[in-house]
């Protein structure tokens, strides 16, 4: 075959270049067509379209045809011409192609349109192959570039935090061992405890649940930093929204108190939604017309309303008024209670019918680097509650007073022996400060309007799930 360099599919439909000769490359989506004429429909991932490849079957060879069926995946050398079809500016006839590989139409999985999500979770390693997670796949690269390019034109310094932790941040308890030693037989100490001192680390090491320590000693360096980084935790939900391993990004921003903790939280999340809009929009609008057709509006509809700001207490308010006008919720609410998805997306969709930033929760539900409130109940936490999908950003100002902080942490179970180090800002040069933690599959479910977070990353970790 003829050696002509590739073009992407994306710009083969885009060009108007008609009688010129060109390259595709691709993976077959279908073949169909009469015993003169066939029509390929190729995909090579640069977008959700197809190019159409016409095929006079005679002047290729109906037999050399055959194991072009879908799955396979070719290279096409032909003519590029205007599309008679609607919709679509280009197409190519066909001059030569040459088969790269075959996908037996017995056990290539992907025959049909319309195959479940369910389904398509146990075939992980092909599923990129459908429209539906081409275009979810292709929006999570654009938000992760939207995120980066958010923080660098603002001089926020991406800052890279370790994965490999011994301090459990959010204190929950939730972490994933990491260890060297031989599970079969465990070094014990006299009261028969396991001694980590010849396990790798020589101590008793985990993978982290949140960079914001180490976040936190960079903000106190380079005044605004942001961390995006895989999180691991190891917390037994089966939930759409829960994923043992995730991806986070935290800013974290020396001299911001909780207000302009909030400006940037909003600002933040408005902009990747419009950047989804601006740079996805066939991505989008497929997954619109596919699943669910209120997507677009509802994206248009965060960007144009200031989020609701609302304290813990008022916002428990409602939610008892709720019950006592006869809406029952699966959960108990009261001052004190941690709030269920349920009673965050009742504040959001059906209250306020926006999104809504809940401030100065009580104290016990919270992590111990909260900036504690004068009213010794209450900290300055602030949670991000969106439609659809309840807590996406949780988040704080922190306590900068060494003596509080140090209390605080002790209270909770973590001695000072154990994060001397972030105490040390506390010691040296404290300053008011804050952050907050945006999950990226929860933006990602938010933004594709997906209702399950195993399908917004390519291969999901879950309870009793680690398969690809
Ligand atoms: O509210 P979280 O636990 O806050 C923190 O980890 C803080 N250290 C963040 C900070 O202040 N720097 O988690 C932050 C966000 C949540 O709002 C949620 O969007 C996401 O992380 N998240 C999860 N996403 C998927 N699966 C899980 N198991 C998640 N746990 C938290
Ligand atoms: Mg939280």
């Amino acid at each position: 075959m003829k050696t002509i360099s590739r073009t992407k599919i994306v710009d083969v439909l885009k060009s108007d270049a008609f009688g010129t000769t060109v390259n595709v490359k691709g993976w077959v989506r279908t073949r169909r067509g009469s015993k003169q004429v066939n029509f390929i429909a190729l995909n090579d991932g640069s977008t959700i379209n197809n190019v159409q490849i016409v095929v006079d079957v005679e002047k290729l060879g109906e037999e050399n045809l055959k194991p072009i069926t879908t799955g396979a995946c070719i290279s096409v050398n032909g003519t590029l011409v205007e599309s008679q079809g609607k919709g679509q500016n280009a197409e190519i006839q066909a001059l030569e192609i040459e088969i790269y590989g075959t996908a037996d139409p017995e056990t290539y999985p992907l025959q049909k349109k319309g195959h479940s999500l369910e389904f398509l979770r146990e075939i992980a390693h092909l599923r990129p192959r459908t429209n539906t997670f081409g275009a979810v796949f292709r929006i999570r690269h654009n938000m992760a570039f939207a995120i980066h390019k958010f923080f660098h034109d603002r001089g926020f310094y991406y800052f890279h935090t370790p994965i490999i932790t011994a301090s459990d941040c959010e204190g929950a308890g939730q972490m994933f061992q990491v260890t060297t030693l031989n599970m079969y037989d465990l070094p014990k100490d006299e009261n028969g405890a396991i001694s980590y001192e010849t396990d790798f680390f020589g101590k008793e090491a985990s993978l982290t649940v949140s960079g914001q320590l180490e976040g936190e000693l960079a903000a106190m360096a380079l005044g605004a930093i942001y961390t995006f980084g895989p999180t691991f935790r190891a917390e037994n939900s089966n939930t759409p929204r829960h994923l043992a391993e995730f991806w986070m990004i935290e800013p974290e921003v020396a001299f911001n108190e909780i207000k302009e903790n909030m400006d940037l939280a909003e600002e933040f999340i408005k902009y990747c939604v419009q950047w989804a809009l601006d740079n996805c929009t066939e991505d989008i609008r497929f997954l619109n017309d596919m699943f669910d057709k209120e997507l677009i509006s509802r994206l248009e509809s965060v960007l144009k309303e200031d989020f609701v700001r609302l304290s813990y207490t008022e916002g428990v308010k409602i939610l008892e008024e709720a019950v006592l006008k006869g809406h029952s919720f699966e959960f108990p609410v009261f001052w004190g209670a941690d709030l269920a998805s349920e009673h965050e997306r009742y504040l959001v969709e059906v209250h306020f019918k926006r999104p809504v930033i809940l401030t100065d929760y009580p104290k016990e539900i919270k992590a111990f680097y909260m900036k504690q409130n004068d009213d010794d109940k209450t900290v300055r936490a602030m949670d991000v509650l969106f439609p659809k999908i309840g807590e996406i950003i949780g988040g704080s100002q922190r306590e900068e007073d060494f003596d509080k902080l140090k209390k605080r942490a002790e209270e909770m179970g973590l001695p000072e022996k154990d994060i001397w180090w972030y105490l040390d800002t506390r010691r040296f040069g404290t300053a008011p400060h804050a952050g907050f933690g945006l999950g990226f599959e929860r933006l990602l479910l938010f933004v594709t309007g997906m209702a399950n977070i195993r399908d917004v990353i390519p291969f999901p970790r879950t309870p009793k799930n680690a398969d690809f």
